[in-house]
């Protein structure tokens, strides 16, 4: 099976999940920005990564329309695992029948940007610090689903 991981990731979060997924599957790992349909044309199976932004999964909308052949979806935001409303997103970002993961990322205020940081202090009515919830254990069931 060629498998091929992309990933979007402004702070790192989301890259550092790509890379230990990659690694773990010996696979190829692309930047979505650095991908073309042709591209995608080798691969048996992608897993795309995006951070998620106002619910948003970036990236996932570009993966669709390089079609594909099977496609496994994470997502990386800041909310903690046990709050996280999983079918709400899967509903929000239109993910049907494909296969999603969450991911907890963490917040990184050098690299977030004024707006960034300025939007995550309104919503969350907290200074942003710096804070990583990373878990590469949390990388297991993918790894699974992939083997199958
Ligand atoms: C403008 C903005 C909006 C965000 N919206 C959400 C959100 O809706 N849900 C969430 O869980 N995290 C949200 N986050 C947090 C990021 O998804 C989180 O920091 C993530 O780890 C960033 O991943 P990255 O390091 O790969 O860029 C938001 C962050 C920013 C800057």
């Amino acid at each position: 099976m060629k498998t091929l991981v992309t990933y979007q990731s402004k702070t790192g979060f989301t890259k550092k999940y790509a890379e230990w997924i990659s690694e773990e599957l010996n696979s190829d790992l692309k930047e979505i920005k650095q991908v073309s349909e042709k591209d995608i044309a080798n691969y048996d199976i992608v897993i795309h990564g995006g951070w998620i932004m106002g619910g948003v999964i970036n990236g996932f909308n570009k993966i669709m329309k390089l079609n594909p052949k099977k496609l496994i979806v994470f997502g990386v935001g800041y909310t903690p695992k046990d709050k996280v409303d999983i079918e709400q997103l899967k509903q929000a970002n239109n993910l049907g029948e494909t296969p999603f993961f969450y991911y907890e990322g963490g917040t990184n205020p050098k690299e977030m940007g004024f707006m960034g940081r300025t939007i995550v202090k309104m919503v969350t009515k907290e200074e942003v610090t710096f804070k990583d919830n990373t878990d590469k254990n949390a990388i297991a069931k993918l790894i699974e689903a992939v083997s199958e």
